[in-house]
């Protein structure tokens, strides 16, 4: 494993957030959750921030919170399922430390989670054909930055904590 930071990047619903807690207790780091970073900067939710800024707003400030943490110790970050849409992220993202895509398909993706009126990019009438289409155009550029892979599908977030830390002892 790569010095730095611990990438956590996946679809919505993958399970990032929840994984990247398990795991960093387990290695005694931090945890990050990137969304949460951007929502306390702007004081509202992602939603709203899509709504008053826009989906590049919105992009222009995690670009900002990915970057920032270069200056920060070693963490666990939960990255936003749209992280790797800019090259400019994909790039830090590799300089910053390890990347694990953590896998899910789009049908296991909505049913984790539930009410999308929190995701801008699923919520209104498109949703399991939204997820489906944004799910497979993203899938090569997951592949592309990941040093480590994990298929969530079926998977308890125990189960796949326990196979990222798996995957990264193997990687050492
Ligand atoms: C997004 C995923 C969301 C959030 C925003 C955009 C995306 O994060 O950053 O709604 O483009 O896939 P989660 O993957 O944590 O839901």
């Amino acid at each position: 494993m790569k010095q730095g930071h611990l990438f956590l990047i996946g679809f919505m619903g993958s399970g990032k957030s929840t994984v990247a807690c398990l795991v960093a207790d387990r290695l005694g780091i931090p945890c990050i959750d990137l969304d949460a970073v951007v929502e306390q900067q702007q004081g509202m939710d992602v939603a709203r921030i899509f709504e008053t800024r826009g989906e590049d707003g919105f992009r222009e400030l995690e670009t900002k919170a990915l970057l920032d943490l270069e200056q920060m110790p070693s963490a666990v970050v939960a990255c936003g399922g749209g992280v790797v849409v800019r090259p400019q992220n994909r790039t830090a993202l590799g300089r910053l430390g390890t990347v694990v895509y953590l896998r899910v398909s789009a049908a296991e993706a909505l049913a984790r989670v539930g009410d999308t009126s929190t995701r801008p990019l699923l919520s209104g009438a498109g949703g399991p054909i939204a997820a489906t289409a944004l799910l497979s155009a993203r899938e090569s550029l997951y592949a592309s930055v990941s040093d480590l892979e994990v298929d969530t599908v079926g998977r308890t977030p125990d189960q796949v904590a326990d196979l990222v830390l798996a995957a990264i002892e193997e990687s050492r």
